[in-house]
């Protein structure tokens, strides 16, 4: 029992922030920015533009690839972190927006940057259970919510953005979703998390530590598990948080710096968004080609972190 992918969609907001911009209005340089994390540009949405918006717009996007019409999926699982309301979900309210009528389940999940991973992790299950036969995953952030522009440290790394991906149930175990894992380790969660006024507080060295350890310990289960070597994967898509970590990481992996899908320098850290823009970035741009194996390690605020193999 597993899934095959059927239709991808993505949105980025209009508005793009350059490193020459944030030298405008803050303590900062674009040698500095491209140094130390490979950012370049970014999306900001606008100050009216939320995350259900940008999630309708790649969920109809991804609908549309697909040939298909909201009402022919069966469930949507949203990754999010940045929803302007407590509730009711993203999910739901994406639903709503493209005039689902089946009263189909939707619901969000909250693992920040690994949240994409986490609701692949989901996604398996269901498949697995052959519970349901289409769902559409979907990866939304508005990040900049969050950014606190006193403080450079953190406002130049983060960029709003929404991806969606529709699977579709298979007999085959070796296409889609193929394996997941994920992890969380709840005793550091001061190293990286929102604050009660909603900004950004992370400890960037230490995070960066973390993350160059646990993203290719979840890479390397994932090939262990399905008894396959870094040779046998065609393509590396980690989160986009830091092109350092996504390089250091590759590399302890033995994976070549060409096998990598890096959006780092043109979106910045879009968090639970991130690996769904790569995947539909690559698959836009005719990188990623039919059939092809991915391994999709990612790491994020909790600490949570996990991965996923998927075959396109
Ligand atoms: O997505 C979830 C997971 N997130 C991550 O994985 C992020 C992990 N962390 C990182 O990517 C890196 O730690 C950062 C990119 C956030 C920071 O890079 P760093 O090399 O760890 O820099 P640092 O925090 O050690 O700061 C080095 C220097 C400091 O100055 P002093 O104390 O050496 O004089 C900072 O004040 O860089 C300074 N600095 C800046 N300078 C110019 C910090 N931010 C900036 C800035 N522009 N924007």
């Amino acid at each position: 029992m597993g899934s095959r992918l059927i239709g991808y969609g993505s949105y980025l907001p209009e508005k793009i922030m350059t490193n020459q911009d944030f030298e405008k209005i803050m303590d900062t340089t674009d040698e500095w920015i491209v140094q130390r994390t490979g950012m370049r540009t970014r999306h900001f949405a606008a100050d009216n533009e939320t995350v259900v918006d940008m999630a309708a717009v790649a969920a109809q996007r991804a609908l549309d690839n697909a040939g298909m019409t909201i009402d022919d999926i069966d469930m949507i699982i949203c990754a999010t972190t940045s929803p302007e309301l407590d509730f009711p979900s993203v999910g739901v309210q994406v639903l709503g927006r493209l005039g689902a009528s089946r009263n189909q389940p939707a619901f969000d999940v909250r693992g920040a940057c690994t949240g994409y991973i986490y609701a692949m992790h989901c996604a398996r299950a269901f498949f697995t259970a052959g519970m349901h036969q289409r769902i559409m995953l979907i990866g939304a952030e508005k990040m900049t919510r969050f950014v606190d522009f006193n403080d450079r440290s953190t406002a130049v790394l983060f960029g709003d953005g929404a991806g969606a991906l529709i699977f579709e149930h298979s007999s085959s175990g070796y296409s889609g979703i193929i394996d997941t894992v994920v992890m969380a380790d709840g005793r550091e969660f001061d190293m990286l998390h929102g604050t009660p006024d909603h900004k950004i507080a992370m400890n960037g060295p230490e995070t960066y530590k973390r993350a160059v350890t646990c993203m290719p310990e979840a890479a390397s289960y994932i090939m262990e598990h399905a008894g396959i070597s870094a040779d046998n994967v065609d393509w590396i898509i980690p989160h986009q948080a830091n092109l350092r970590i996504i390089n250091s990481g590759a590399q302890r992996l033995g994976f070549p710096l060409n096998k990598i899908i890096v959006t780092v320098d043109k979106h910045a850290n879009t968090s639970g968004a991130s690996g769904v823009l790569a995947l539909s970035y690559a698959l836009d741009n005719d990188i990623i080609k039919k059939g092809q194996l991915i391994l999709y390690p990612a790491f994020g605020s909790g600490l949570t972190w996990g991965a996923a193999l998927i075959r396109i």
